[in-house]
């Protein structure tokens, strides 16, 4: 049985009390979550496999702040914005360049190289699925989208560019006026406006249906068998799930998996904390497969070097995680949990570049 194509879907519920909002067809298809059909009202009596499966069923609809809900306007502003190269001073740099559609929105590289071909310290994170973040960054140094989207503009490592200089550059391009009037009736080209579109952009950057969303909702034959035992391991044995929790596999928290490099991560703001020290965002894993290297900084190059690394338990420090430990896995546990990591991969076709404003 293959799942209905998710693009028909057109409505979600914009969350956190905003209401209704019926998604236009000028909505990238990456951007509806959902399914057509109705599951069970009443499910049958969930063993504890079920229950772990039930934990990573997709959301409905796509959440978005009451202090900035979504319109049509605010998104097609906030595409222009994230793919104009114009944000950056060089005219080089768009938020595009490192995160990228076509690479999974990352930049498939080990680390982000920044204003003047400069590499930067950590690796370009995916702004896949953020709509459902808490805190932002590696080190969770931003607390919400709209104010992350101005950090990488201003920044002299990244796109160097004064907000001061941006918004007369702005002002200068005709057709940004409009696109700012409809968004923002009467706020004029702000930068609280620049950040509330470009994370309303964000947040409709949605992975596709994957073949694991079909075999949760009840398709036996969606994913293989050792992907089947490869899940069993990742919620059992290999205890993953503690970390990579939820539909979008991320309990949006911090931990020091033992990775060899020096960074301390989220320990350089909480000082206090051992077990912040070294430690880092936990990365969601859907359509993980399109964006290797693996971990801030890029030092794994594949997912078998990820299991490795996992099946080794990291170097062992007082601020590694209590959760962290050797895990035995034969070879054949290792091929399985590689198989269901393959299954996250979604449909959504990378969305297309916008027309510039001129
Ligand atoms: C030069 C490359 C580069 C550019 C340009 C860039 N970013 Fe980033 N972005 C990064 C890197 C590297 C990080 C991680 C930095 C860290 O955690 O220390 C990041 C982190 C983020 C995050 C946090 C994701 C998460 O899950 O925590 C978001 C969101 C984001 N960027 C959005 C943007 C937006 C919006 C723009 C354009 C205004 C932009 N970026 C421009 C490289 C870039
Ligand atoms: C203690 C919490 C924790 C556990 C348990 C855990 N992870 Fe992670 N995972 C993380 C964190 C934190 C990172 C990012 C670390 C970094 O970048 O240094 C990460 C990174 C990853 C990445 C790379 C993602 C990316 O975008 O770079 C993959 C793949 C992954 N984990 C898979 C697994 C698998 C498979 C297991 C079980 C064998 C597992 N994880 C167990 C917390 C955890």
């Amino acid at each position: 049985m293959t799942p209905p194509r998710l693009c028909t879907f057109r409505s979600i519920v914009a969350g956190l009390a905003t209401g209704l909002v019926t998604l236009s067809a000028g909505l990238a298809a990456a951007a509806v979550v959902g399914r057509p059909t109705q599951v069970a009202v009443t499910p049958p009596a969930a063993t504890s496999a079920e229950q772990a499966k039930n934990a990573y069923r997709r959301p409905p609809s796509i959440p978005f702040p009451a202090d900035n809900p979504f319109t049509q306007e605010k998104l097609r502003l906030g595409r222009a914005l994230y793919f104009d190269t114009r944000l950056s001073l060089s005219s080089a740099q768009s938020c595009a360049s490192c995160h990228n559609p076509a690479f999974g929105w990352g930049d498939g590289l080990a680390k982000g190289v920044g204003h003047g071909m400069k590499p930067l310290g950590r690796r370009s994170p995916t702004v896949l699925n953020v709509a459902w973040g808490s805190i932002f960054m590696w080190d969770g140094r931003a607390p919400s989208l709209e104010e992350q989207a101005l950090g990488p503009v201003q920044s002299p490592a990244e796109m160097n560019m004064p907000i001061a200089t941006l918004l007369e550059r702005l002002d200068a391009i005709p057709d940004y006026k409009p696109l700012f009037a409809a968004a923002f009736p009467g706020e004029g080209i702000t930068p609280l406006a620049i950040g509330r579109a470009i994370a309303t952009y964000e947040r409709t950057v949605v992975s596709g249906w994957a073949p694991f969303d079909s075999w949760i909702e009840g398709d036996d034959r969606a994913i293989s068998a050792s992907a089947q035992r490869g899940f069993g391991l990742f919620v059992g044995k290999a205890a993953c799930s503690n970390c990579h929790a939820e539909w979008n596999f991320t309990d949006d928290s911090f931990h020091d998996i033992g990775m060899p490099d020096p960074d301390l991560g989220r320990g350089a703001f909480n000082k206090v904390a051992v077990k912040m020290k070294q430690a880092f965002k936990t990365p969601g894993l859907r359509d993980i497969t399109r964006r290797g290297p693996y971990m801030h900084d890029g030092s794994l190059a594949t997912l078998a070097a990820v299991i490795e690394h996992y099946d080794t338990g990291g170097v062992a420090r007082p601020s590694r995680s209590d959760l962290m430990k050797p895990l035995g896995l034969t070879a054949q546990e290792k091929a399985d949990l590689i198989a269901f990591l393959e299954t996250l991969t979604g449909d959504a076709a990378p969305a297309p570049a916008p027309i510039l404003p001129r």
